[in-house]
Parts: structure tokens; C-alpha cells; sequence
């Protein structure tokens, strides 16, 4: 039996947050595809290793995992239905026999005990109600000596390109609607380094170090401007409004479609090899 202890988070991404995910995952995955490489490097998959890909959503980067780990197995765990079945289709579409997907809130699951030689997270970590037994249940998970690599959102804000860039949508159009805004208050939640390592207390070797990403939000400013209206269908943009959320992102296109500079933390760490079977 499934147990969700993060209701409200499994309630956004089981509705309106996770099948707007799951509808636009190439968009969610332009958005995030930056910080791939880094994150891989840091996680250093081997061919025979056990991956565990903690809120994993569509799975782009537990395929990413299987198929560095060729002759070990990857697995995705996700609150989300939706976009567990996004992930599930993508997987069969690219063939891929080394991924498989668990319905789960990662911070109660029970995991087996030292099941796993790596675990790695793009933005999937930050939804926790209480982050810090979530990481002992994630360590609990690792072989003693095993690493984390996860990524999540340094502070937004004016200061932010995508700060000043988005800054008209929230003016002209208001605050997002519920579900949108729990899951973008949790996206947050690890955005200070010091809280970071504090919910990291009994894992070895942190390191947290800037990563800036390119995100592309559209092929030009009218199609990024679709993409965010989607986010909150039938609310009424009158034309006038439009167009000037276009003009704000004109600045920002180029060749490779409107990009917007913003950043991340990597963060790395060891569960200690000495840790006991139950991580306590
Ligand atoms: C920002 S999205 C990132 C998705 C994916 N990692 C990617 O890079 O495309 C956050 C993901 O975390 C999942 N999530 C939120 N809370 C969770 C929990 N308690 N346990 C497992 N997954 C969770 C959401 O369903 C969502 O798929």
C-alpha cells in the first residue's frame, strides 16, 4: 500500500501541476536540460550501479541513469501518476530495459535497505514536508559510502534574470493558483545553503556549489507566453496585457529560442561508509 505523508504536494502533482508537467514535459525538460551534465558528473553512474532518481517526474533523467548504468538498473520514484505514466511511455519509446518506476512519496517509502549505489535528483527533492526524515530515509536507501548528487533552485528574485524577465506576469496577472503556488513555495524551500546542510545532518562530504543554466522558455516570446498562460487555463488575459508580456520577453530571444539565465545549487554528499544498517 501506498503511503503519501506529503498531501498536499501529492494532491498539486496529482492534478493540475503534474499533468501540466506531463502534457509539456519537452518544454519542463528545455527548461531544465542545462543542468544535466553537471549533475552526472557529479553523480559518477558506473555501468553496474543502482541508481535511485528521487522525484523523478517524466524520468528524462532516470533514462539518463540506465543508460550510464548498463549493466545495473535505474529507478524512478514519484508522487505523481501522471507524470509516471508519461514516464513510463517515453521509456518503452526509447527502448530502454534498465528503468523502472516506483509510486511513492520518497520521504516514507520504504526503500530497501542499502538498495542503492547512487542517487541522484533534478528538482525533485525540495517538496518535503519535513526534508530532514526525508534524507535519512534517502540514506537509509544508499550503501554505506554510496553518493548523493541532487540539484534545486538557488533564490529567486528581482536581482534574477528570470526574476526580471517574469516580473510583468506576476503584476498584470495576479498570484498562480493554489496548487501552482504550493508547488513553486516548496521549489524554494532549499534555496539556502545553511538549511541545506542542516537537513543534510549525518551524510558526509556535502558540497554545494552554483550551477547556472540557460533555460529556454519558447521558441520566441509569443510561444513562451502560451507556455506560462497554459499554466493557469481559462483565467481571461485581455489583448492589450498580451502583447505586453510578449514585449517583456522580446529582449530575450535569440537563435536558440527565448533564454532565460538562472541557477542552481549542486549539492553532493557521502552517506558515511562507518553508518550503521538503519542510518540512525
Ligand atoms: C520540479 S519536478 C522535477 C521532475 C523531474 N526530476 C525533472 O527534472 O523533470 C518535481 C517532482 O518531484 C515530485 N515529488 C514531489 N514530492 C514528492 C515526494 N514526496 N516523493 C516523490 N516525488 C515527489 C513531483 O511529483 C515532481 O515530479
Amino acid at each position: 500500500m501506498t503511503t503519501f505523508v506529503n498531501t498536499r504536494q501529492a494532491q498539486a502533482w496529482n492534478g493540475s501541476v503534474g499533468l501540466h508537467w506531463a502534457t509539456h514535459q519537452q518544454r519542463y525538460d528545455a527548461l531544465l536540460t542545462d543542468v544535466n551534465d553537471a549533475l552526472f558528473a557529479a553523480a559518477a553512474v558506473r555501468p553496474a550501479d543502482r541508481v535511485l532518481d528521487v522525484g523523478c517526474g517524466a524520468g528524462t533523467t532516470t533514462r539518463i541513469a540506465a543508460r550510464l548504468a548498463a549493466r545495473g538498473h535505474a529507478v524512478g520514484v514519484d508522487i505523481s501518476a501522471p507524470l509516471l505514466r508519461r514516464a513510463q511511455e517515453l521509456t518503452a519509446a526509447e527502448k530502454i530495459h534498465n528503468a523502472t518506476y516506483t509510486e511513492a512519496d520518497a520521504q516514507v517509502h520504504a526503500f530497501p535497505s542499502c538498495g542503492y549505489d547512487v542517487i541522484v535528483s533534478r528538482g525533485g527533492v525540495m517538496f518535503f514536508a519535513d526534508h530532514a526524515a526525508a534524507f535519512r530515509n534517502l540514506r537509509r536507501a544508499l550503501m554505506p559510502g554510496g553518493r548523493l548528487a541532487f540539484v534545486c533552485p538557488q533564490p529567486a528574485g528581482p536581482g534574477t534574470e528570470e526574476g526580471q524577465a517574469l516580473r510583468l506576469f506576476g503584476e498584470l496577472l495576479g498570484g498562480p493558483d493554489p496548487d501552482t503556488a504550493a508547488a513553486l513555495a516548496a521549489m524554494a524551500s532549499l534555496s539556502d545553503p545553511d538549511r541545506i546542510r542542516a537537513v543534510l545532518e549525518g551524510w558526509e562530504n556535502v558540497e554545494i556549489s552554483p550551477v547556472s543554466l540557460d533555460a529556454v522558455w519558447g521558441r520566441d516570446a509569443a510561444d513562451a507566453v502560451d507556455f506560462i498562460l497554459s499554466r493557469s487555463p481559462g483565467r481571461p488575459v485581455p489583448a492589450g496585457t498580451r502583447t505586453m508580456l510578449e514585449d517583456s520577453l522580446r529582449p530575450y530571444e535569440s537563435r536558440l529560442g527565448v533564454r532565460l539565465r538562472g541557477a542552481v545549487w549542486l549539492v553532493t554528499a557521502n552517506r558515511p561508509v562507518r553508518d550503521k544498517p538503519d542510518g540512525d
